[in-house]
């Protein structure tokens, strides 16, 4: 019988969820259906519910539902609750799992796929919003020299420093609290660039060999990217190879069945420019 997954979201039009996991399903040749469904966004428990009714096994969640899920779950792991969110859903019975992969895809696409690892680093994220609070266990996890939160608002990200404190050392300010610093990795997670805005980045916050990368995906060069390049990174990366990474994660979650990422990601990049 064939098994009903599907992607939550408002807007959901743009999703290329679907795709990925039909892709993987093929690959693997596992027999499951995944659909995208636009929620209403008073009607997020409802759809869940009504979708596990219906004999649903498990659900991607995306914007902007991503505290709700964590908040219906019965059996959040770890990294979901520490960032209060979470991506996907599994159904078992009456018990909702909940898990955040966006952290661990940002992970395997920075050093599988980028080959970027990060122990030892110098980790800069910008922005202190619920994309941070997804990555930084993931990141902490590899064991970087340094993981610096800038944040517009420079006491969201000292809260974030608290939040996580048990877990993971971290630098945490605004902007202008960078100083002269310079960070191997930068990592834009604001919502900046859905809207062209610009960062209040220095260039010198690119150390010689830096990675650049945006978590926003699709949007060929954002402003962030080019920032980077004017400021001389030659390896920039969009946020296209985290979200089919942690399709995959979730894929194996639900299927017990790892599929291979890197056709997928060849099929989906879109060159930066
Ligand atoms: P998400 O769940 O995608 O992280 P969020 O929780 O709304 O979304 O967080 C958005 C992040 O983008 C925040 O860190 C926000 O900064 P503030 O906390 O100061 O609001 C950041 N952000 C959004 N627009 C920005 C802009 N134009 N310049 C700088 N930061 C911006």
């Amino acid at each position: 019988m064939t098994d009903r997954y599907a992607v939550l979201g408002n807007p959901i039009g743009h999703s290329k969820s679907p795709l990925i996991h039909g892709l993987f399903a093929q690959a693997t040749g596992q027999d499951i259906a995944y659909t995208a469904i636009e929620v209403p966004l008073d009607g997020f428990s409802e759809t869940v519910l009504a979708f596990r009714a219906g004999g649903g096994r498990g659900l991607n969640v995306t914007l902007p539902f991503k505290l709700q899920a964590f908040e219906i779950a019965t059996d959040p792991s770890e990294r979901a609750r520490l960032a209060g969110a979470a991506n996907c859903l599994k159904f078992d019975g009456e018990r909702i799992l909940a898990d955040n992969f966006d952290g661990v895809g940002l992970v395997n696409d920075l050093q599988r796929n980028l080959g970027c690892p990060l122990a030892g680093k110098r980790v800069l994220l910008l922005g202190a919003g619920g994309a941070t609070r997804g990555a930084l266990l993931p990141i902490a996890a590899e064991g970087p020299a340094l993981i610096a939160v800038a944040n517009r608002t420079a006491s969201k990200a000292h809260a974030l420093q608290r939040d996580f404190a048990a877990h993971a050392q971290l630098q945490s300010g605004g902007y202008d609290d960078l100083g002269g610093q310079r960070f191997d990795v930068v990592i834009n997670a604001t919502s900046a660039g859905l809207t062209q805005e610009t960062l209040p980045l220095e260039a010198s916050v690119f150390a010689p060999g830096a990675v650049a990368y945006d978590m926003v995906y699709g949007k060929g060069l954002t402003p962030f990217l080019q920032q980077a390049r004017a400021a001389g990174v030659s390896r920039v990366a969009d946020g296209v190879g985290m979200l089919i990474e942690q399709a995959a994660e979730a894929f194996a979650w639900w299927r017990g069945v790892r599929p291979e990422t890197r056709a997928v990601i060849q099929q989906l990049t879109v060159p930066l420019a």
